[in-house]
Protein backbone atom coordinates (compact mmCIF):
# COMPACT_ATOMS: atom_id res chain seq x y z
CA UNK A 1 0.00 0.00 0.00
CA UNK A 2 1.24 3.21 -1.04
CA UNK A 3 1.50 6.39 1.61
CA UNK A 4 -1.04 7.99 -0.31
CA UNK A 5 -3.82 4.93 -0.33
CA UNK A 6 -2.64 5.02 3.66
CA UNK A 7 -3.23 8.85 3.76
CA UNK A 8 -6.80 8.29 2.10
CA UNK A 9 -7.68 4.72 4.63
CA UNK A 10 -6.89 6.75 7.64
CA UNK A 11 -8.97 9.76 6.65
CA UNK A 12 -11.75 7.78 6.15
CA UNK A 13 -11.58 6.15 9.68
CA UNK A 14 -11.16 9.57 11.28
CA UNK A 15 -7.84 8.34 12.99
CA UNK A 16 -4.63 9.25 12.10
CA UNK A 17 -5.19 11.72 9.37
CA UNK A 18 -2.54 11.75 7.09
CA UNK A 19 -3.58 14.43 4.33
CA UNK A 20 -4.24 12.69 1.08
CA UNK A 21 -3.29 13.61 -2.41
CA UNK A 22 -6.19 13.56 -4.96
CA UNK A 23 -5.59 10.51 -7.53
CA UNK A 24 -5.44 13.10 -10.39
CA UNK A 25 -2.39 14.50 -8.50
CA UNK A 26 -0.81 11.78 -7.94
CA UNK A 27 -0.57 11.44 -11.97
CA UNK A 28 2.69 11.88 -14.56
CA UNK A 29 1.07 15.24 -14.90
CA UNK A 30 0.19 16.72 -11.99
CA UNK A 31 3.87 15.87 -11.27
CA UNK A 32 5.44 16.98 -14.03
CA UNK A 33 3.73 20.39 -13.66
CA UNK A 34 5.13 20.42 -10.37
CA UNK A 35 8.87 19.57 -11.74
CA UNK A 36 8.13 22.08 -14.44
CA UNK A 37 7.41 24.78 -11.90
CA UNK A 38 10.48 23.80 -10.42
CA UNK A 39 12.71 24.19 -12.95
CA UNK A 40 11.42 27.34 -14.28
CA UNK A 41 12.34 28.46 -10.88
CA UNK A 42 15.44 27.23 -10.37
CA UNK A 43 18.44 28.86 -11.53
CA UNK A 44 20.67 26.58 -13.78
CA UNK A 45 17.92 24.01 -14.23
CA UNK A 46 16.84 24.38 -17.63
CA UNK A 47 17.83 21.10 -19.12
CA UNK A 48 18.73 17.62 -18.50
CA UNK A 49 22.02 18.01 -16.95
CA UNK A 50 20.17 20.20 -14.05
CA UNK A 51 20.02 16.48 -12.16
CA UNK A 52 23.36 17.30 -11.36
CA UNK A 53 22.63 20.89 -10.15
CA UNK A 54 22.40 21.33 -6.38
CA UNK A 55 18.11 21.90 -5.94
CA UNK A 56 17.65 25.13 -3.61
CA UNK A 57 14.74 24.72 -0.74
CA UNK A 58 13.18 27.10 1.33
CA UNK A 59 11.51 25.82 4.55
CA UNK A 60 8.91 28.10 6.48
CA UNK A 61 7.09 26.39 9.04
CA UNK A 62 4.99 27.27 12.18
CA UNK A 63 3.28 30.68 10.62
CA UNK A 64 0.14 30.51 13.10
CA UNK A 65 -2.11 32.54 10.78
CA UNK A 66 -5.79 33.34 11.51
CA UNK A 67 -8.44 34.59 9.64
CA UNK A 68 -8.64 38.11 11.30
CA UNK A 69 -5.45 39.91 9.52
CA UNK A 70 -4.52 41.59 12.99
CA UNK A 71 -4.75 38.48 15.12
CA UNK A 72 -1.43 38.06 17.49
CA UNK A 73 0.25 35.05 19.18
CA UNK A 74 2.42 35.63 21.89
CA UNK A 75 2.44 38.77 20.90
CA UNK A 76 3.40 39.23 17.50
CA UNK A 77 1.33 39.79 14.45
CA UNK A 78 1.85 36.39 12.45
CA UNK A 79 0.68 37.33 9.39
CA UNK A 80 2.46 40.38 9.46
CA UNK A 81 5.79 38.60 10.27
CA UNK A 82 5.20 35.97 7.63
CA UNK A 83 5.21 38.58 5.08
CA UNK A 84 8.17 39.87 6.42
CA UNK A 85 9.83 36.63 5.96
CA UNK A 86 8.77 35.99 2.67
CA UNK A 87 9.67 39.71 2.01
CA UNK A 88 12.97 38.78 3.52
CA UNK A 89 13.69 35.59 1.67
CA UNK A 90 12.78 37.32 -1.71
CA UNK A 91 15.66 39.78 -1.31
CA UNK A 92 18.50 36.70 -0.98
CA UNK A 93 20.68 35.68 -3.60
CA UNK A 94 19.23 32.46 -3.34
CA UNK A 95 15.92 33.47 -4.36
CA UNK A 96 14.12 31.73 -5.94
CA UNK A 97 14.31 28.45 -4.47
CA UNK A 98 13.02 25.41 -6.49
CA UNK A 99 10.06 25.25 -3.95
CA UNK A 100 8.84 25.77 -0.75
CA UNK A 101 8.47 23.83 2.18
CA UNK A 102 5.74 24.65 5.18
CA UNK A 103 6.07 22.18 7.53
CA UNK A 104 2.62 22.49 9.57
CA UNK A 105 1.13 24.80 11.94
CA UNK A 106 0.04 27.20 9.01
CA UNK A 107 -3.07 28.72 10.95
CA UNK A 108 -3.66 28.81 14.93
CA UNK A 109 -7.36 28.93 14.27
CA UNK A 110 -8.10 25.93 12.48
CA UNK A 111 -10.57 28.54 9.96
CA UNK A 112 -11.29 28.50 6.28
CA UNK A 113 -9.98 32.52 7.17
CA UNK A 114 -6.71 31.71 8.00
CA UNK A 115 -5.98 28.89 5.25
CA UNK A 116 -7.25 31.52 2.79
CA UNK A 117 -4.24 33.98 4.05
CA UNK A 118 -2.07 31.64 3.80
CA UNK A 119 -3.27 30.62 0.38
CA UNK A 120 -2.51 34.41 -0.22
CA UNK A 121 0.48 34.50 0.82
CA UNK A 122 2.36 31.64 -1.66
CA UNK A 123 0.15 31.68 -4.54
CA UNK A 124 1.57 34.41 -6.43
CA UNK A 125 5.22 32.90 -6.21
CA UNK A 126 5.18 30.72 -9.27
CA UNK A 127 6.76 28.05 -7.32
CA UNK A 128 5.46 24.55 -6.09
CA UNK A 129 4.19 25.45 -2.08
CA UNK A 130 4.34 21.48 -0.08
CA UNK A 131 2.93 21.73 2.57
CA UNK A 132 2.35 19.22 5.49
CA UNK A 133 -0.33 19.41 8.36
CA UNK A 134 0.90 20.30 12.19
CA UNK A 135 -0.82 19.83 15.53
CA UNK A 136 -3.05 23.48 15.12
CA UNK A 137 -4.14 22.56 11.86
CA UNK A 138 -7.41 21.52 9.98
CA UNK A 139 -6.02 18.51 7.85
CA UNK A 140 -9.82 18.57 5.89
CA UNK A 141 -10.02 22.02 5.52
CA UNK A 142 -6.08 22.31 4.59
CA UNK A 143 -7.01 19.75 1.70
CA UNK A 144 -9.58 21.68 0.77
CA UNK A 145 -8.10 25.03 0.84
CA UNK A 146 -5.07 24.01 -0.53
CA UNK A 147 -5.84 21.07 -3.32
CA UNK A 148 -4.77 22.98 -6.27
CA UNK A 149 -1.45 23.84 -8.02
CA UNK A 150 1.49 25.19 -6.97
CA UNK A 151 0.01 23.49 -3.62
CA UNK A 152 0.61 20.02 -2.32
CA UNK A 153 -0.60 18.45 0.54
CA UNK A 154 1.17 15.31 1.60
CA UNK A 155 2.58 12.96 -0.76
CA UNK A 156 5.91 12.89 -2.50
CA UNK A 157 7.85 15.07 -5.02
CA UNK A 158 11.27 14.81 -6.86
CA UNK A 159 12.92 17.45 -7.22
CA UNK A 160 16.92 17.99 -8.98
CA UNK A 161 18.43 14.93 -8.14
CA UNK A 162 16.20 14.28 -4.85
CA UNK A 163 12.93 13.50 -3.41
CA UNK A 164 11.02 14.30 -1.39
CA UNK A 165 8.71 12.75 1.06
CA UNK A 166 5.70 15.02 2.53
CA UNK A 167 4.88 13.21 5.76
CA UNK A 168 2.19 13.80 8.24
CA UNK A 169 2.05 13.43 11.88
CA UNK A 170 -0.88 14.84 12.64
CA UNK A 171 -2.83 12.79 15.44
CA UNK A 172 -6.95 14.29 15.93
CA UNK A 173 -7.11 16.01 19.20
CA UNK A 174 -3.23 15.74 20.71
CA UNK A 175 -0.26 18.20 20.54
CA UNK A 176 2.32 15.25 20.55
CA UNK A 177 2.28 13.54 16.71
CA UNK A 178 2.42 10.17 15.40
CA UNK A 179 3.50 8.31 11.87
CA UNK A 180 1.22 5.70 12.87
CA UNK A 181 2.03 1.93 11.92
CA UNK A 182 0.26 1.85 8.73
CA UNK A 183 2.24 4.97 7.66
CA UNK A 184 5.72 3.87 8.69
CA UNK A 185 4.87 0.69 6.85
CA UNK A 186 4.16 2.58 3.68
CA UNK A 187 6.83 4.30 4.01
CA UNK A 188 9.26 1.41 4.43
CA UNK A 189 8.18 0.23 1.00
CA UNK A 190 7.92 3.45 -0.75
CA UNK A 191 12.17 3.89 0.25
CA UNK A 192 12.25 -0.11 -0.42
CA UNK A 193 10.81 0.77 -4.10
CA UNK A 194 12.64 4.36 -4.73
CA UNK A 195 16.22 3.83 -3.82
CA UNK A 196 17.78 6.09 -6.41
CA UNK A 197 17.49 9.30 -5.35
CA UNK A 198 19.14 11.31 -2.01
CA UNK A 199 15.98 11.20 0.27
CA UNK A 200 14.66 14.24 2.59
CA UNK A 201 11.09 13.68 5.03
CA UNK A 202 9.82 16.46 5.86
CA UNK A 203 7.38 16.25 9.20
CA UNK A 204 5.95 18.26 11.87
CA UNK A 205 6.92 16.55 14.93
CA UNK A 206 10.42 16.44 16.07
CA UNK A 207 11.69 12.44 16.04
CA UNK A 208 14.51 12.96 18.04
CA UNK A 209 14.70 15.09 21.57
CA UNK A 210 15.18 18.41 22.05
CA UNK A 211 16.09 18.39 25.29
CA UNK A 212 13.06 20.13 26.62
CA UNK A 213 10.72 18.45 28.81
CA UNK A 214 7.66 20.11 27.66
CA UNK A 215 7.98 20.01 23.94
CA UNK A 216 9.58 16.42 24.02
CA UNK A 217 6.63 15.62 25.78
CA UNK A 218 4.62 16.56 22.75
CA UNK A 219 6.79 14.97 20.17
CA UNK A 220 6.70 12.15 18.03
CA UNK A 221 5.72 9.19 19.94
CA UNK A 222 6.75 6.98 17.61
CA UNK A 223 10.25 8.47 17.02
CA UNK A 224 12.02 4.58 17.02
CA UNK A 225 9.76 3.25 14.98
CA UNK A 226 10.60 5.96 12.53
CA UNK A 227 14.53 6.22 12.89
CA UNK A 228 14.27 2.06 12.59
CA UNK A 229 12.58 2.65 9.29
CA UNK A 230 14.71 5.27 8.11
CA UNK A 231 17.98 3.63 9.49
CA UNK A 232 17.09 0.65 7.23
CA UNK A 233 17.39 3.15 3.93
CA UNK A 234 20.41 4.14 3.29
CA UNK A 235 19.61 7.10 0.70
CA UNK A 236 17.54 8.76 3.20
CA UNK A 237 19.43 11.68 4.12
CA UNK A 238 18.06 14.86 6.20
CA UNK A 239 15.14 14.76 8.04
CA UNK A 240 13.10 18.13 8.51
CA UNK A 241 10.43 19.49 10.71
CA UNK A 242 8.78 22.34 12.47
CA UNK A 243 6.87 22.63 15.96
CA UNK A 244 9.89 23.08 18.01
CA UNK A 245 10.16 26.84 16.84
CA UNK A 246 13.58 26.41 17.20
CA UNK A 247 16.78 25.95 14.94
CA UNK A 248 18.88 22.74 15.26
CA UNK A 249 21.20 20.91 13.18
CA UNK A 250 22.52 17.73 13.74
CA UNK A 251 24.37 14.78 12.18
CA UNK A 252 23.41 11.43 13.11
CA UNK A 253 25.47 8.64 10.78
CA UNK A 254 24.14 10.14 7.07
CA UNK A 255 20.97 11.50 8.33
CA UNK A 256 20.88 15.44 8.57
CA UNK A 257 18.57 16.49 11.33
CA UNK A 258 17.23 19.61 11.14
CA UNK A 259 14.13 21.74 12.72
CA UNK A 260 13.52 25.31 11.93
CA UNK A 261 12.26 28.28 13.75
CA UNK A 262 8.86 29.77 13.25
CA UNK A 263 8.03 32.90 11.14
CA UNK A 264 6.48 33.76 14.65
CA UNK A 265 7.90 33.43 17.82
CA UNK A 266 10.66 31.55 19.23
CA UNK A 267 10.45 28.84 22.18
CA UNK A 268 14.01 28.95 24.43
CA UNK A 269 15.92 25.90 23.95
CA UNK A 270 16.76 23.32 26.03
CA UNK A 271 13.92 24.44 28.89
CA UNK A 272 12.18 22.24 31.17
CA UNK A 273 8.99 24.68 31.07
CA UNK A 274 7.68 26.89 27.98
CA UNK A 275 8.88 30.55 27.60
CA UNK A 276 9.53 32.40 24.71
CA UNK A 277 12.99 33.56 23.34
CA UNK A 278 13.70 37.09 22.38
CA UNK A 279 15.07 35.68 18.87
CA UNK A 280 13.42 37.02 16.06
CA UNK A 281 11.09 35.11 12.94
CA UNK A 282 13.40 33.20 10.72
CA UNK A 283 13.15 30.47 7.82
CA UNK A 284 15.88 27.90 6.77
CA UNK A 285 17.42 27.97 3.28
CA UNK A 286 18.57 24.53 2.12
CA UNK A 287 20.58 23.22 -0.64
CA UNK A 288 20.51 19.44 -1.80
CA UNK A 289 23.72 18.72 -3.74
CA UNK A 290 23.62 15.95 -6.37
CA UNK A 291 25.40 13.76 -4.25
CA UNK A 292 23.57 13.59 -1.64
CA UNK A 293 25.28 16.36 0.46
CA UNK A 294 23.68 19.42 1.96
CA UNK A 295 24.36 22.90 2.74
CA UNK A 296 21.91 24.70 4.84
CA UNK A 297 21.48 27.73 7.17
CA UNK A 298 18.90 29.50 8.95
CA UNK A 299 18.07 33.39 8.17
CA UNK A 300 16.85 35.44 10.74
CA UNK A 301 14.69 37.82 10.36
CA UNK A 302 16.67 41.29 11.10
CA UNK A 303 15.29 43.20 13.82
FE1 LIG B 1 3.87 25.82 16.10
Amino acid sequence: MSLSEVAFRNRARGSLICEPVPTARLGFEYHAHIQGLARQAAAGMKNDKSITSPTVLLQVTDPHLHAAADSKMRGVNTYDTLLAVLGHAQQDERWPPAAIVATGDLVQDESRGGYERFKSCFDELGLPIYCIPGNHDDPELMHALLAEQPFQVGGEAVLGAWQLVLLSTFVRGEDAGAVGAEQLSALDSYLARNTERPTMICMHHQPVAMGSAWLDGVGLTDADEFLSVIERHGHVRAVVWGHVHQALDEQRGDVRFLSTPSTCAQFLPKKNFFALDDKPPGCRWIVLHADGSIDTTVDWLQT
